[in-house]
């Protein structure tokens, strides 16, 4: 048992399979991506709505079933006024993605399903919290920023009532097309560490926005949805292509890492990049500032040379490098960069909170639980001494 441990032993678990899923298949060798078997290609020329109902009911809808499920969400669209008025008393500097992640515990509060464990129930939880996404990240940037938030419009889709709802206005084409696209490519990517964190959550019979809200806190990391921020804060911070190789050398020197680039699990570049790199690079042009996007390419070649130069390895770049540049141009603020990865990634976590609490592609739901080596003191033989309070002398 201990040798099969040691395999594993401070890995992270990379390349360790821990679950069947039929959900997504990312293979990191080839750079392929598919949501229950269609290429993430294909997906991208479809709409979130589209998407998300492939996650959580399996299938990709008819034109019927598409309009039934738009109007679901249209339905729960809207957030409790109590979520606002408590969103009211937060400082306007607090951190967006923990804005989200204490909303939703308190959208739990207000969900009539939330002792129920239908299938049903759970499906329209799930359908409540990805409706409700946009809405807590556009309502608080208002908030935070002295504006009244903007209701949903029912005239828009899911991708448009987000920047409506965040800006005012009703969004053109062009923009539309690309929030649509940008949420469709984040919706899902197997066992990342968010997804996991849910899953988690889930596998103990947790609810669903115990799963989610656990989902938003792993989300928030720089290492994993919080890297599309550190992209752009990297692009502002340099401000012109012509100390891109100083910078990357500089970096690299220092042991720092490159964000958008690198993957835990493709070797090749992920092929999300490469769909999301073409429209940063149209918007750019359409807003004519082309430089964030030609910043980024000249940073990823530069990097990927380096690279080669001095590890005899390539380093791939992920779908935060791009994003980065495509949120920018949208007119995004920065620090709503990972709120947009998780109102993407909401239909993933919930399609894998049902399939964990369903043994949806298993025998049977199991309780993850993992074992650790204990590696700390005994300050004795065996064990510590117990000495009472009184008697304790200070250790410092
Ligand atoms: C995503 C990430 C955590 C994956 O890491 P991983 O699979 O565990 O790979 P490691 O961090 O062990 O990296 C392997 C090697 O590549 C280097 N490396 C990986 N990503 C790098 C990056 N972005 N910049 C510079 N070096 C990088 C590591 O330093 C390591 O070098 P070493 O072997 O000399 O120690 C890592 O690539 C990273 O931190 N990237 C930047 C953050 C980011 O963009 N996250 C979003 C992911 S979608």
């Amino acid at each position: 048992m201990e040798e099969d441990c040691k395999i594993t032993l401070n890995t992270g678990l990379r390349g360790v399979i821990i679950a069947n899923t039929r959900i997504c298949e990312v293979d990191g060798k080839n750079g392929r991506l598919l949501y229950r078997g269609y290429k993430i290609q294909d997906l991208a020329k479809a709409s979130y709505e589209e998407v998300a109902h492939l996650l959580l009911y399996e299938y990709l809808p008819s034109p019927e079933e598409l309009k039934g499920f738009r109007l679901k969400l249209a339905g729960e669209r809207s957030i409790p006024a109590e979520l606002i008025a408590a969103l009211k008393t937060r400082p306007v500097k607090a951190l967006p993605m923990d804005i989200l992640q204490a909303a939703v515990p308190m959208l739990a509060h207000h969900d009539p399903d939330i002792t129920e464990s239908s299938r049903e129930a759970v499906l329209r939880m799930a359908q409540r919290l990805i409706a409700k996404f946009p809405t807590i990240v556009a309502a608080w940037h208002r908030i935070r920023s002295g504006m009244e938030p903007v209701a949903p419009s029912p005239e828009l889709g899911h991708a448009a009532n987000f920047l409506y709802m965040l800006n005012g206005r009703v969004p053109n084409e062009t923009a539309t097309r690309a929030i649509d696209t940008a949420l469709v490519l984040h919706a899902e990517h197997a066992f990342n560490a968010s997804t996991f964190a849910a899953r988690e959550v889930a596998s103990t019979q947790a609810h669903m926005y115990a799963a989610v809200a656990a989902g938003v806190g792993s989300l928030s990391g720089a290492l994993h949805g919080g890297a599309n921020a550190k992209v752009m804060q990297m692009l502002l911070t340099l401000g012109s292509a012509d100390k891109v190789a100083d910078f990357v050398n500089a970096e690299l020197d220092a042991g720092r890492k490159i964000f958008g680039l690198g993957h835990a699990v493709y070797d090749v570049d992920d092929p999300r990049a490469h769909i999301i790199a073409p429209m940063s690079k149209a918007l750019g042009d359409i807003v004519g500032e082309p430089r964030w996007y030609e910043m980024s390419r000249q940073i990823e070649h530069t990097a990927k040379d380096i690279f080669r130069k001095r590890k005899n390895a390539d380093i791939p770049v992920n779908v935060d490098f791009y994003s980065a540049s495509l949120y920018y141009y949208l007119g995004i603020p920065v620090d709503l960069f990972t709120p947009v990865f998780a109102i993407a990634r909401i239909a993933g976590w919930a399609a894998h909170v049902i399939e964990e609490q369903f043994a949806g592609a298993a025998p049977k739901p199991v309780l993850y639980r993992p074992e650790s080596q204990y590696v700390g003191d005994y300050c004795g033989p065996e064990e510590c001494e117990f000495i009472p309070l009184e008697n304790r002398k200070k250790s410092g």
